[in-house]
C-alpha cells in the first residue's frame, strides 16, 4: 500500500529561523528512500501544543505516518514525547528499544534519546533524535516494521 507520510522538525532554534532545518529534509529524503509519499512538512518550537496540533493536522491530510525529528532528549525544551504520549492511543516499545539498541553501537548518547513510536489515531508517528544523521539512522533501524504496522492500523475493525 502507498504510504503516506508527514515530517515534523521541532525545534526551537530553527523555527525560529536562528539555523537552517536540516533534520526535515534528511527524514523526507529518507521517508522518500523508503518508498513513501512525503504529502506534509512542518516546522515547530518544542512546544507541546504545537507539536500535537502539527501531528493532528498531518493526519487530517492523510498521513498514516508522522516522522518526527528532535525534541528527544534530556534537555528541559526536550518534550516531544511527553507530547506524543499525551494524545496517543497506545505506544509501541519495541520501536525506542530498538532505536536506542542499535544506536548504542554507533554512539554512547544513543540512550540520551526518549526516541518512541506510537499510534495516534490511526497513524504511526515515530519521533526521532534531532541531529539528521542520528534521524536517518534510527528510521533505518525500524523501517522493516512500518509497512505491516501501519496496514494493520488501516483496517477496519470487524465485529467479531
Ligand atoms: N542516535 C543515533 N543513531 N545517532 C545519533 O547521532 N544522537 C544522540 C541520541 N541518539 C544520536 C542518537 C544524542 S547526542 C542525543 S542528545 C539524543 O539522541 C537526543 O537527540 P535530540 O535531543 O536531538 O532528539
Amino acid at each position: 500500500m502507498q504510504i503516506n507520510a508527514g515530517v515534523i522538525t521541532v525545534s526551537d532554534r530553527a523555527s525560529k529561523g536562528l539555523y537552517d532545518d536540516l533534520g526535515g529534509p534528511a527524514v523526507k529524503q529518507a521517508a522518500t528512500d523508503h518508498g513513501w509519499k512525503v504529502i506534509a512538512e512542518a516546522l515547530v518550537p518544542d512546544e507541546k501544543r504545537e507539536i500535537q496540533r502539527a501531528i493532528r493536522e498531518m493526519i487530517a491530510k492523510g498521513c498514516q505516518l508522522v516522522l518526527t525529528t528532535g525534541g528527544t532528549g534530556v534537555a528541559l525544551r526536550d518534550v516531544t514525547p511527553e507530547a506524543v504520549r499525551e494524545i496517543a492511543v497506545r505506544e509501541l516499545p519495541g520501536f525506542g528499544e530498538v532505536m536506542r539498541m542499535e544506536s548504542m553501537k554507533l554512539t554512547k548518547n544513543a540512550i540520551l534519546s526518549r526516541n518512541l513510536a506510537a499510534v495516534v489515531d490511526r497513524a504511526l508517528v515515530i519521533c526521532l533524535p534531532g541531529k539528521p544523521r542520528g534521524a536517518v539512522e534510527c528510521l533505518g533501524f525500524v523501517v522493516g516494521a512500518v509497512p505491516h504496522c501501519v496496514e494493520v492500523l488501516q483496517e477496519v475493525p470487524t465485529s467479531c
